[in-house]
């Protein structure tokens, strides 16, 4: 197996068709990654606790940290981390116990926090901090510290959603090549 790619307690992370994963980052335990998705370096996707899960397409750019909170009493499920499809995650995110639809942009160095739901297509700007169980939008902006609804998305910002994961399908196809 890969040496970025752990099992913990006995689970292991399940790659689909042509995913990649670059050599620095580090998937452990309860960890689905659908089809074409891409996991650049850096990365921390850890699955111990509660299950990750990452649609097809998606990719999660440099030095994110990807987690989750376990289980209890009052919050039977606890919190997992579900990414939908086509789903872009920019530099240096924090994604913690968060849901994920598709075609949404999670801007550089945002925090996104547990039991927020992200609905589909949605921009997160750059250095958002989203607060626990908050309800993102479809078709809205949303920036700032703590977050604010900014306007809505523009017809060129919401085909740029599906194209930024179209962009790193390909790259990430090149980044395959050339490990040939
Ligand atoms: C959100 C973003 C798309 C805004 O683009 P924009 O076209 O400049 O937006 P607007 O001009 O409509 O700006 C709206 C307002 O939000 C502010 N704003 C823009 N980005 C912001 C951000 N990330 N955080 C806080 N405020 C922001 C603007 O200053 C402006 O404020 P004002 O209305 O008081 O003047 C862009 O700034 C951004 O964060 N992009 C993320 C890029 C990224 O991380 N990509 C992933 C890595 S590849």
């Amino acid at each position: 197996m890969h040496k970025s790619i752990d099992s913990f307690k006995g689970v292991s992370p399940i790659l689909g068709k042509n995913v990649y994963v670059d050599g620095s980052a580090r998937i452990v335990g309860d960890v689905v990654l659908e089809d074409d998705a891409s996991i650049w370096p850096m990365v921390a996707a850890r699955g111990d606790v509660n299950k990750i899960r990452i649609g097809a397409r998606s990719n999660i750019q440099d030095g994110s940290v990807l987690h989750v909170t376990r289980k209890s009493e009052k919050n039977p499920d606890g919190f997992p981390l579900i990414i939908g499809e086509d789903v872009t995650v920019g530099h240096k995110c924090m994604l913690h116990g968060c849901q994920l639809g598709n075609r949404i942009l999670v801007g550089m160095g945002a925090i996104v926090m547990d039991g927020v739901v992200v609905e589909d297509d949605v921009f997160i700007g750059a250095g958002t901090l989203v607060p626990p169980n908050k309800r993102l939008e479809s078709g809205f902006l949303y920036v700032g510290n703590p977050m604010q609804k900014k306007r809505p998305l523009n017809d060129a910002e919401m085909a740029f959603l599906k194209q930024s994961a179209v962009n790193y399908v390909v790259l990430k196809d090149e980044y395959l090549e050339e490990a040939n």
